[in-house]
């Protein structure tokens, strides 16, 4: 059986792949800094959760140490406060991928898979943004994305990280960027920034959502559970085939679209989105179609989910969780 490791395993992302390792008859441990099973109550007795800091490689090494082998680590731990705390968000979401690096090479465990994000790519201009929106590929330069500089640069810096370790210790490394995440417990962990949780789950409370802007922008929206199955291909896969891998939906919709899917399939609420681009206010040029051609040949990435079945899923396993739905007036403006 293949022991995996989950970093930062308890936020958002974690519980699906968690649940998804699970049912691929691997063994889970997660290392965070919290202990809050709240979006995975179903499974939280069938998984070991280590606390240490992801800045602390001694720390991190014994937990490793202690583990036993490790067929891989996932590493998913993030701190997002920006440019409110730019020393906190470069020393855990950059500088803690070279401490993960370095205490799975202390501990000889051969993979790493980093959760990176478009924000690597830095600002996305046509043809790969709007209006033409051709696919993005893995290979289009990094840089640093001017109204979200610390988490874009770091991110940056946890990927450079990791092909340096790669080639230099030879373990396996690959970053996956992801396009805007859909699921279940983001606006709970994350507040207002998401305003497509914030029309899911408002449609859960009957309540509709009125937006001041965005309605005409396109972006790649993509559901958890299939960044999680992408995630858990990567971990399991026998052999990389590279080092970076988009994953996304393969789809451009717009919060209209969305809207339609959740008056369809949760409540025929009132959804006013006004027109023009950047939904996230503040934050221009970060919409993209990811190509997935690579995640699909290496990995065997297929996303499961359109618009319309992600949001009906989201509404079932938002109720399933238990989690508390609270109607949220607030602007989804992007904070840094
Ligand atoms: N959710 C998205 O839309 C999205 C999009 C692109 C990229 N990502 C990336 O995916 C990863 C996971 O995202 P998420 O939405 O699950 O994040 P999250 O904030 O919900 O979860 C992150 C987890 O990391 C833990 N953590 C924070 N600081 C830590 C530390 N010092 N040591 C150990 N653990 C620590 C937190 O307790 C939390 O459980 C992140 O790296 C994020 O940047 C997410």
């Amino acid at each position: 059986m293949k022991r995996i490791g989950v970093i930062g395993g308890l936020g958002v992302i974690g519980p699906w792949l968690i649940r998804r390792l699970l049912a691929e008859g691997t063994e889970v441990f997660t290392i965070d800094v919290r202990d809050d099973v709240s979006l995975l109550p179903d499974v939280a007795d069938r998984f070991t959760r280590c606390t240490a800091d992801v800045r602390d490689v001694d720390a991190l090494t014994a937990v490793l140490a202690d583990r036993g082998p490790i067929n891989a680590l996932a590493n998913l731990a993030v701190a997002d406060a920006g440019a409110s705390d730019p020393y906190l968000s470069f020393s855990v979401n950059g500088h803690g991928s070279v401490t993960v690096l370095e205490a799975a090479r202390r501990t000889g465990v051969p993979r790493v898979i980093y959760a990176s994000s478009k924000a690597a790519y830095g600002r996305i201009l046509a043809p790969y943004g709007h209006p033409e929106f051709e696919p993005l590929p893995e290979d289009h330069p990094l840089s640093v994305h001017p109204d979200l500089p610390v988490y874009s640069a770091s991110k940056r810096y946890g990927e450079d990280a990791g092909v340096l370790y790669a080639e230099r210790f030879g373990l396996e490394f690959a970053a996956m960027r992801f396009a805007t995440i859909v699921g279940p417990g983001k606006q709970a962990r994350h507040g207002p920034t998401s305003i497509q949780s914030r029309m899911i789950e408002n449609a859960v409370a009957g309540v509709g959502t009125v937006g001041e802007a965005g309605g005409d922008q396109r972006d790649d929206m993509v559901y958890v559970k299939d960044v999680a199955a992408g995630l858990a291909s990567a971990l399991l896969t026998k052999q990389l085939g590279h080092q970076a891998y988009n994953l996304g939906s393969g789809r451009l919709s717009t919060l209209r679209d969305l809207a339609a899917a959740i008056r369809e399939n949760i409540a025929d609420v009132e959804i006013d989105i006004g027109p023009g681009l950047n939904y996230l206010v503040g934050l221009r040029d970060a919409y993209a179609l990811m190509d997935m051609s690579r995640a699909q040949s290496d990995l065997g990435y297929e996303p499961a989910y359109d618009l319309p079945a992600a949001v009906s899923d989201y509404a079932k396993e938002l109720i399933a969780l238990g989690v508390a739905v609270a109607a949220n007036e607030a602007q989804s403006a992007w904070g840094s």
